[in-house]
Formats: C-alpha cells, structure tokens, sequence
C-alpha cells in the first residue's frame, strides 16, 4: 500500500514539475538560494487578507504618503491588493522567486508598484516603509503536512534573522503584519520595540503546530497576534 502511494506521489510530482512553470521555479530557486528560502510553495491570491488590510487602512486613517513594503510577494496579488486599499502609497513587493517577480511586474508594475528581487542590493539599501507585511512567508510546508512533526523543519535563527531584517526596514510608529508563521514574533530579539495592536482577531487561533526558539513544537495549535506598532523613541 506505500509502495503504491510512493509511486502516485512520484508520478503526480513528475506531472506537476513537467506542465507547472511556477512549480518548477520554486524548485529551482529553491535549490539556487537554498540557505536564504522561507517558505518555497508560492500560492497567493487577490486580496488574501482582507481583515488585516482594512485595519491597517484605518490605523493611518488615509494619510496618502505611506511607503508599504511585501516581502515574499510572490506573483504580485498582495501588493495588488494593497494599492486598492491605498491608492497614494508606493508599494514595492519584494522576493526571492526570480519568476514569480517576473510575472509580478508584467501583471502589475507601474509607477505605484515596484518589484525587486529580495536578496538585491537594491532591496538591502530601501527602507523607512510604514507598513510591512510578511504573510505566509516565515514558514515551511512540511510542519504542517508531516504527521506529529515534533522538530521544525526550518530554524528558529533563520525566522529571527528575517523578523531583525525587517524591523530595520520599518519606522517607527510603523505597523508590522505577520501572519502564517512556525515560530512567536514575541521569541525574537526586537519583539520588546512593539505591542500588539489592540483589534479583533488579534490574537487569532489556527489550527497549525508552534516552535520555540529551539525548534521543538510546543502546541498544536497557534495563537498569535497578527499586527504590532512599532513604538516610537518617546513611547
Ligand atoms: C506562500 S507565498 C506568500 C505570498 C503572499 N505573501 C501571500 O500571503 O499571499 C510565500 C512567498 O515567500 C517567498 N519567499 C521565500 N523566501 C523568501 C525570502 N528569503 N525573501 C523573499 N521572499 C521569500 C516565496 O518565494 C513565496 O513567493
């Protein structure tokens, strides 16, 4: 019976790896960046996040002058969907996926919407955004699909790096969305420089398993808060 499944999951693979441009360019990148990928798997879609959107819409109130970063934008939709929620901010999308920017910039490139490549000088010398997000990005796949995965597949550090990277990209009194992650963004180093938004669905519970710092799973379950403020030097 394992073997049988083995071979259909080979099969289905090969199929998948032969017709799906997208799924061989995250193998591929994958492969060629290998110590700098999060999450591989670049599923998105138009306006994901529709709660977390509207809450950082109403937290700056319109000011037109925003900068807003996603970082692992994938094909673009996030970055897409923010630019009808904030039609004055300049948004630039950021990844790692070389295809999947191309096919961000064909489909959605203009002067409001930028897209470079995350591992980039360019995207190392950019910052003072007032929002960033990064969802469904600071995780990996395989600890949510193998049974009882009791040691996570990807580290900690490397989630604490990307949370540290981040944060210097952010202004103060700026909002951080985070969403779909393996690890606590209250574990990392900068956690103390925020608090939580006061909203609803802040936190929210999800049915995926959580690491500590050393990568063991310490609940099934997840419950994070979603948005922080970034404190200002006088808070
Ligand atoms: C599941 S998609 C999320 C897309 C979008 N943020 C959303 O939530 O719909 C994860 C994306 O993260 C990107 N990614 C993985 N590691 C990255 C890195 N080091 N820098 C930038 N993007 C990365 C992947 O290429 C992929 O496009």
């Amino acid at each position: 019976m394992r073997l049988i499944y083995r071979i259909c999951l080979g099969l289905l693979l090969s199929f998948r790896f032969l017709t799906k441009a997208g799924y061989r360019s995250e193998i591929f990148y994958g492969s060629k960046y290998a110590g700098d990928y999060h999450q591989r798997a670049s599923f998105t879609t138009m306006n994901r996040y529709p709660g977390l959107f509207s809450i950082c819409k109403d937290f700056f109130n319109d000011k037109p002058t925003l900068r807003i970063l996603s970082f692992g934008c994938s094909t673009g939709e996030e970055v897409e969907s923010l630019s009808h929620y904030f039609p004055e901010a300049e948004i630039l999308g950021t990844d790692i996926n070389k295809r999947s920017l191309r096919v961000a910039r064909s489909r959605y490139g203009n002067r409001q919407k930028h897209f470079v490549h995350s591992l980039s000088a360019e995207f190392n010398e950019t910052g003072n955004f007032d929002i960033v997000f990064c969802c469904a990005v600071l995780q990996s796949t395989a600890n949510r699909t193998t049974a009882d995965n009791q040691v996570s597949d990807w580290p900690f550090h490397q989630f604490e790096s990307a949370i540290v990277s981040l944060d210097q990209k952010l202004s103060d009194g700026g909002l951080l969305v985070i969403d779909h992650c393996d690890f606590r963004f209250t574990d990392t180093c900068v956690a103390a420089k925020y608090e939580a938004l006061p909203v609803e669905h802040n936190p929210i519970t999800r049915d995926r398993p959580t690491y500590n710092t050393l990568n063991q799973k310490i609940s099934d379950l997840s419950e994070n808060d979603r948005v922080f403020v970034k404190r200002t030097k006088q808070d």
